[in-house]
């Protein structure tokens, strides 16, 4: 008889990581259930009891096969059933070598929670066992040795800071995602001049990557917070699972966006609506798609086809493919070249022109005031590389241009993003008109002052570590994005289609 039960999607990543985690795919299949267990049993928090709900039809598993149970006669190495009750029990405070029936649903419920963990946070194009790492041994807070590697000592740092030459209390130290921040006393007003000119010296001493380290003046007199970068293996991985619980908490914004976490890990979001358009900009890999991504799956999450529709061109690659299954895309097709991209551009102009005759028509003046007397979608049109697009064709500055100024009032938004940052790409009319600037790791501070109008993106740490400039706030945000994955993508588009 089955003790443990999965679902369809939890059998899903069972094949996964079996095909593309250990690259044998004859392993068995319990193999994988019992890292999802050690997976869910380093969280904090119980599995919720939604876990009991199977959806889609998946697979059984036995006892035996999950915590060896039934093999102590033969070979007593095999059979850990009575561990894993025994720290089931700790975890949740019950006996369960007195309730199988209590046992094995929390077993489940663990199985599954890690399940879902790995579906979140590792795709089949990265490595498992670095994923392994990252998510069992250096995010175990048992794991003292790695959490003092971790950080910068209090002593390195009160060493490091005597260099430049201030001796200063440190009242605090918290770890963030990515960053460890330190909160220090100034018991005099010209130490922060030194410490500002130090920062430069500061990394150099501490050994993290040039001008990584930052200063924030803190909220309390006297205290200034230094933020100095942990090694890339000690950061926290911000998972899909936060988009969606950010997403489940009812938005109100009529074009919700979730960007990711602040350094101290945060939800960060915005009304696109509001923005009205944004270029994202970094140099390869620093991390542009997977934040367009984030962009995109956080709409499709909150909002309804009747609610937004998408024009999307991507002359580039095949990056937006998995979007293609969208009902009611601009076009009917994502735009691959330049022939289609200048299509929908020019059809979004047009559309922009019918919208404003039909405000007319209504006696309304904008898009606010049709959506009263009318039902018309919002529409958010995505440029994957707006250099590469602009160097292909001119021409198509024009369309672009008159969206960024007047499509705004008629509901269409746009979102450009472009790997090359130069003056050539985003210059005059365009710049003017895209007041949403989001800055990923670029090369120089030039390309920095041209996203950002102020240099600093050169020193973030790559892989959708930004600086986010918005309207309302004179200085930039810095946030940490989440890594979403294909099934990420698939859920989003089929949470939209419902
Ligand atoms: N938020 C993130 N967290 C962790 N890793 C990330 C994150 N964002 C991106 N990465 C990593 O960086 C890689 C490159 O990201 P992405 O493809 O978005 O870069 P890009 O800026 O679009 O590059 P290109 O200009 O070459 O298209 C991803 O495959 C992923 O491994
Ligand atoms: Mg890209």
């Amino acid at each position: 008889m089955a003790d443990i039960y999965t679902s369809h999607d939890d059998e899903n990543i069972v094949e996964q990581v079996k095909t593309y985690g250990f690259r044998t795919p004859k392993a068995p299949k319990y193999r994988v259930l019992r890292l999802a267990l050690a997976k869910s049993l380093s969280m904090e928090t119980p599995p919720d009891d939604d876990l009991d709900t199977l959806i889609g039809e998946g697979k059984e598993y036995s006892l035996e096969q999950v915590t060896g149970y039934g093999k102590s006669e033969d070979n007593s190495v095999l059979d850990y059933d009575d561990a894993v009750r025994a720290i089931l029990s700790v975890y949740h405070n019950e006996d369960l070598f007195n309730s199988d029936v209590l046992y094995k649903k929390l077993l489940q419920r663990h199985i599954r929670r890690g399940l879902r963990e790995i579906r979140t946070s590792w795709n089949r194009s990265h490595s498992f066992i670095n994923w392994l790492r990252e998510e069992l041994i250096l995010q175990s807070p048992l794991d003292n040795e790695s959490t003092d590697k971790n950080t910068v000592t209090q002593e390195n740092l009160e060493a490091a800071l005597k260099e430049i030459g201030l001796t200063v209390q440190i009242k605090e130290i918290k770890q963030g995602i990515r960053l460890n921040k330190y909160a220090l006393y100034l018991a005099n007003i010209h130490h922060l001049d030194v410490l500002k000119k130090g920062l430069g010296k500061l990394s150099f001493r501490l050994g993290v990557p040039d001008d990584s380290v930052t200063l924030e003046i803190g909220s309390e007199a006297g205290i200034a917070n230094l933020y100095i970068p942990r090694a890339p293996e000690f950061w926290r991985i911000v998972s899909s699972q936060r988009l969606h619980e950010w997403a489940a908490t009812g938005r109100t914004e009529k074009l919700p966006v979730w960007l990711g976490c602040t350094i101290m890990g945060d939800d960060f979001s915005m009304d696109l609506a509001e923005a009205p358009h944004v270029l994202i900009a970094g140099a390869t890999g620093s991390g542009k798609t997977v934040c367009l991504h984030s962009m995109l799956c956080s709409l499709l999450h909150t909002l309804t086809p009747s609610q937004v529709q998408f024009a999307l061109i991507d002359t580039k690659g095949t990056e937006f493919s998995l979007y293609e299954k969208l009902p009611n895309l601009c076009g009917e097709k994502i735009a691959r070249n330049i022939l289609e991209s200048s299509e929908i551009l020019n059809a979004l102009v047009d559309e922009m022109e019918r919208r404003n005759q039909r405000f007319v028509q209504l006696g309304v003046r904008n898009y606010e005031e049709a959506s009263m007397k009318t039902s018309l979608p919002r529409i958010v049109a995505v440029v994957e590389e707006l250099a590469d697009l602009l160097l292909q064709s001119r021409d198509l500055e024009t369309p672009l241009v008159r969206l960024a100024q007047k499509a705004r009032s008629t509901g269409i938004h746009l979102i450009l993003a472009t790997q090359r940052p130069d003056a050539a790409t985003f210059s005059g009319l365009l710049r003017s008109n895209i007041p949403v600037r989001i800055a990923l790791r670029v090369q120089k501070h030039t390309e920095s002052n041209i996203i950002l109008d102020q240099k600093g993106a050169e020193s973030l740490l790559g892989k959708g570590d930004m600086l986010v400039k918005l309207t309302d706030r004179p200085d930039p945000i810095r946030l940490h994005g989440a890594k979403l994955t294909d099934d990420d993508i698939a859920q989003a588009i089929s949470h939209y289609c419902q």
